[in-house]
Protein backbone atom coordinates (compact mmCIF):
# COMPACT_ATOMS: atom_id res chain seq x y z
CA UNK A 1 0.00 0.00 0.00
CA UNK A 2 1.59 3.07 -1.40
CA UNK A 3 0.90 6.74 -0.03
CA UNK A 4 0.66 9.78 -2.25
CA UNK A 5 -0.31 12.92 -0.12
CA UNK A 6 -4.09 12.66 0.21
CA UNK A 7 -3.83 9.58 -2.25
CA UNK A 8 -3.58 5.51 -0.78
CA UNK A 9 -3.40 3.08 -3.37
CA UNK A 10 -4.95 -0.05 -2.39
CA UNK A 11 -4.54 -3.41 -4.53
CA UNK A 12 -7.89 -5.26 -5.13
CA UNK A 13 -9.22 -8.58 -6.50
CA UNK A 14 -8.25 -9.66 -10.28
CA UNK A 15 -4.60 -8.35 -10.23
CA UNK A 16 -6.74 -4.36 -9.86
CA UNK A 17 -5.50 -1.28 -7.76
CA UNK A 18 -7.88 1.12 -6.94
CA UNK A 19 -7.21 4.52 -5.64
CA UNK A 20 -8.95 6.48 -2.94
CA UNK A 21 -8.45 10.13 -2.65
CA UNK A 22 -10.13 13.22 -1.27
CA UNK A 23 -12.41 14.00 -4.04
CA UNK A 24 -12.44 17.70 -5.30
CA UNK A 25 -15.00 19.85 -6.99
CA UNK A 26 -13.78 18.87 -10.53
CA UNK A 27 -15.32 14.99 -9.00
CA UNK A 28 -18.57 16.23 -8.65
CA UNK A 29 -19.61 15.20 -11.90
CA UNK A 30 -18.36 11.71 -11.81
CA UNK A 31 -19.98 11.65 -8.03
CA UNK A 32 -23.49 12.73 -9.38
CA UNK A 33 -23.13 9.73 -12.08
CA UNK A 34 -23.17 7.29 -9.47
CA UNK A 35 -25.42 8.44 -6.71
CA UNK A 36 -27.97 8.66 -9.83
CA UNK A 37 -26.72 5.31 -10.84
CA UNK A 38 -27.56 3.47 -7.75
CA UNK A 39 -30.05 5.46 -7.38
CA UNK A 40 -31.82 4.60 -10.84
CA UNK A 41 -31.29 0.62 -8.51
CA UNK A 42 -33.84 1.49 -6.30
CA UNK A 43 -32.85 -1.16 -4.09
CA UNK A 44 -29.66 0.34 -1.69
CA UNK A 45 -30.86 3.63 -0.60
CA UNK A 46 -33.35 5.93 0.82
CA UNK A 47 -33.30 8.43 -2.32
CA UNK A 48 -36.40 7.96 -4.80
CA UNK A 49 -34.68 11.50 -6.65
CA UNK A 50 -31.69 12.92 -7.27
CA UNK A 51 -31.27 17.33 -7.05
CA UNK A 52 -29.42 17.88 -10.34
CA UNK A 53 -27.75 21.09 -10.84
CA UNK A 54 -24.37 22.89 -10.82
CA UNK A 55 -25.65 24.68 -7.50
CA UNK A 56 -26.55 21.82 -5.39
CA UNK A 57 -23.67 19.26 -6.40
CA UNK A 58 -21.38 22.90 -5.01
CA UNK A 59 -23.64 23.60 -2.17
CA UNK A 60 -23.22 19.99 -1.11
CA UNK A 61 -19.61 20.10 -2.09
CA UNK A 62 -18.74 23.14 0.11
CA UNK A 63 -21.13 22.36 2.81
CA UNK A 64 -19.52 18.91 3.78
CA UNK A 65 -15.83 20.37 2.96
CA UNK A 66 -16.44 23.49 5.42
CA UNK A 67 -17.97 21.37 8.04
CA UNK A 68 -15.03 18.78 8.40
CA UNK A 69 -16.33 16.01 6.63
CA UNK A 70 -14.59 13.00 4.82
CA UNK A 71 -15.14 12.85 1.06
CA UNK A 72 -13.32 10.47 -0.87
CA UNK A 73 -13.55 8.92 -4.13
CA UNK A 74 -12.14 5.38 -5.30
CA UNK A 75 -10.79 5.53 -8.97
CA UNK A 76 -9.89 2.46 -11.15
CA UNK A 77 -8.02 3.29 -14.49
CA UNK A 78 -8.93 7.20 -14.00
CA UNK A 79 -12.69 6.08 -13.71
CA UNK A 80 -14.34 7.01 -10.68
CA UNK A 81 -16.24 4.36 -9.18
CA UNK A 82 -17.35 4.47 -5.91
CA UNK A 83 -17.13 7.91 -3.19
CA UNK A 84 -17.66 7.63 0.63
CA UNK A 85 -18.84 10.20 2.73
CA UNK A 86 -18.11 10.64 6.67
CA UNK A 87 -20.19 13.80 7.23
CA UNK A 88 -19.73 15.44 10.42
CA UNK A 89 -23.13 14.99 12.57
CA UNK A 90 -24.93 18.53 12.68
CA UNK A 91 -24.97 18.90 16.33
CA UNK A 92 -22.61 21.14 18.15
CA UNK A 93 -22.34 18.47 21.06
CA UNK A 94 -22.38 15.39 18.78
CA UNK A 95 -19.09 16.88 16.36
CA UNK A 96 -16.92 13.50 17.51
CA UNK A 97 -19.43 11.90 15.18
CA UNK A 98 -19.54 10.81 11.52
CA UNK A 99 -22.01 9.20 9.29
CA UNK A 100 -21.16 7.30 6.93
CA UNK A 101 -22.60 6.40 3.27
CA UNK A 102 -21.20 4.67 0.59
CA UNK A 103 -21.46 3.49 -2.93
CA UNK A 104 -19.69 1.12 -5.75
CA UNK A 105 -21.28 1.57 -9.32
CA UNK A 106 -22.78 -2.06 -10.05
CA UNK A 107 -20.10 -3.27 -12.92
CA UNK A 108 -17.30 -2.80 -9.93
CA UNK A 109 -18.80 -4.13 -7.01
CA UNK A 110 -17.55 -7.24 -5.08
CA UNK A 111 -13.71 -6.61 -6.12
CA UNK A 112 -12.84 -4.87 -2.78
CA UNK A 113 -13.57 -1.51 -3.99
CA UNK A 114 -16.08 -0.79 -0.83
CA UNK A 115 -13.63 -2.20 1.65
CA UNK A 116 -10.63 -0.03 0.20
CA UNK A 117 -12.89 3.14 0.94
CA UNK A 118 -14.00 2.35 4.55
CA UNK A 119 -10.21 1.09 5.38
CA UNK A 120 -9.50 4.56 4.31
CA UNK A 121 -12.37 6.52 5.67
CA UNK A 122 -11.72 5.47 9.31
CA UNK A 123 -7.67 6.17 8.64
CA UNK A 124 -9.04 9.58 7.76
CA UNK A 125 -11.57 10.55 10.13
CA UNK A 126 -9.45 9.16 12.99
CA UNK A 127 -6.79 12.06 11.69
CA UNK A 128 -9.24 14.45 12.07
CA UNK A 129 -10.49 13.51 15.89
CA UNK A 130 -13.76 11.52 15.46
CA UNK A 131 -14.39 9.40 17.81
CA UNK A 132 -17.39 7.65 16.37
CA UNK A 133 -18.79 6.49 13.07
CA UNK A 134 -22.80 5.93 12.45
CA UNK A 135 -24.14 4.12 9.51
CA UNK A 136 -27.43 3.00 9.00
CA UNK A 137 -28.76 0.77 5.87
CA UNK A 138 -31.57 -1.67 4.69
CA UNK A 139 -32.37 -4.59 6.43
CA UNK A 140 -31.96 -6.16 2.78
CA UNK A 141 -28.60 -4.93 2.09
CA UNK A 142 -26.81 -8.09 3.32
CA UNK A 143 -23.50 -7.01 1.74
CA UNK A 144 -23.70 -3.70 2.98
CA UNK A 145 -24.26 -5.41 6.71
CA UNK A 146 -21.07 -8.10 5.79
CA UNK A 147 -18.87 -4.96 4.60
CA UNK A 148 -19.46 -2.66 7.83
CA UNK A 149 -19.04 -6.00 10.44
CA UNK A 150 -15.76 -6.90 8.81
CA UNK A 151 -15.18 -3.50 10.08
CA UNK A 152 -16.32 -4.00 13.31
CA UNK A 153 -19.69 -1.90 13.55
CA UNK A 154 -21.97 -3.11 15.38
CA UNK A 155 -25.49 -3.49 14.89
CA UNK A 156 -27.29 -1.45 17.56
CA UNK A 157 -30.81 -1.36 16.92
CA UNK A 158 -33.70 -1.87 14.05
CA UNK A 159 -36.13 0.96 12.79
CA UNK A 160 -38.51 -0.82 11.86
CA UNK A 161 -40.83 0.11 8.26
CA UNK A 162 -38.76 3.11 8.42
CA UNK A 163 -38.76 3.34 4.24
CA UNK A 164 -40.62 2.37 1.59
CA UNK A 165 -39.15 1.39 -1.88
CA UNK A 166 -41.92 1.02 -4.40
CA UNK A 167 -44.52 -0.08 -2.26
CA UNK A 168 -42.29 -2.16 -0.15
CA UNK A 169 -41.41 -1.84 3.43
CA UNK A 170 -37.53 -1.95 4.50
CA UNK A 171 -36.49 -2.07 8.31
CA UNK A 172 -33.86 0.27 8.75
CA UNK A 173 -30.38 -1.20 10.53
CA UNK A 174 -28.51 1.67 12.28
CA UNK A 175 -24.50 0.04 13.29
CA UNK A 176 -21.99 2.09 15.06
CA UNK A 177 -17.73 1.88 15.40
CA UNK A 178 -16.56 3.13 18.62
CA UNK A 179 -12.91 4.52 17.79
CA UNK A 180 -11.35 3.81 21.07
CA UNK A 181 -7.59 3.60 20.18
C1 LIG B 1 -22.15 -2.06 -0.16
C2 LIG B 1 -21.05 -1.74 -1.16
C3 LIG B 1 -20.55 -0.32 -0.92
C4 LIG B 1 -19.88 -2.72 -0.95
O1 LIG B 1 -18.85 -2.36 -1.84
P1 LIG B 1 -18.09 -3.49 -2.67
O2 LIG B 1 -16.98 -2.85 -3.39
O3 LIG B 1 -19.06 -4.24 -3.47
O4 LIG B 1 -17.56 -4.42 -1.48
P2 LIG B 1 -16.19 -5.22 -1.45
O5 LIG B 1 -15.98 -5.91 -2.75
O6 LIG B 1 -15.12 -4.35 -0.96
O7 LIG B 1 -16.51 -6.32 -0.36
C5 LIG B 1 -16.14 -6.12 0.97
C6 LIG B 1 -16.88 -7.11 1.85
O8 LIG B 1 -18.28 -6.87 1.78
C7 LIG B 1 -18.97 -8.11 1.70
N1 LIG B 1 -19.49 -8.24 0.33
C8 LIG B 1 -19.49 -7.29 -0.63
N2 LIG B 1 -20.05 -7.77 -1.76
C9 LIG B 1 -20.42 -9.03 -1.50
C10 LIG B 1 -21.09 -10.04 -2.25
N3 LIG B 1 -21.48 -9.84 -3.51
N4 LIG B 1 -21.31 -11.24 -1.65
C11 LIG B 1 -20.92 -11.45 -0.38
N5 LIG B 1 -20.28 -10.53 0.38
C12 LIG B 1 -20.05 -9.34 -0.17
C13 LIG B 1 -17.93 -9.15 2.04
O9 LIG B 1 -17.81 -9.23 3.43
C14 LIG B 1 -16.71 -8.54 1.45
O10 LIG B 1 -15.51 -9.01 2.04
P3 LIG B 1 -14.76 -10.29 1.43
O11 LIG B 1 -14.53 -10.00 -0.02
O12 LIG B 1 -13.52 -10.39 2.24
O13 LIG B 1 -15.71 -11.43 1.64
C15 LIG B 1 -21.54 -1.91 -2.63
O14 LIG B 1 -22.05 -3.20 -2.77
C16 LIG B 1 -22.57 -0.89 -3.06
O15 LIG B 1 -22.22 0.21 -3.45
N6 LIG B 1 -23.85 -1.24 -3.05
C17 LIG B 1 -24.91 -0.34 -3.50
C18 LIG B 1 -24.99 0.92 -2.66
C19 LIG B 1 -25.10 0.56 -1.21
O16 LIG B 1 -25.71 -0.41 -0.83
N7 LIG B 1 -24.51 1.41 -0.37
C20 LIG B 1 -24.57 1.23 1.06
C21 LIG B 1 -25.84 1.75 1.55
S1 LIG B 1 -25.92 1.64 3.33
Amino acid sequence: MAVYETTRVYPIKDGLIVKIRDASPKDLESIWRVFRSVTEEKKWIPVLFVAEGEFERLSWFSHHRSGGSVILVAEIGGEVVGHCLVERDDWDAAAHVGNLGIMVIAEHRGKGVGNAMITEAIIRVREKGFEKICLSTFNTNLNAIKLYKKHKFQIIGVRKRQFKMQGEYRDEVLMELILDS
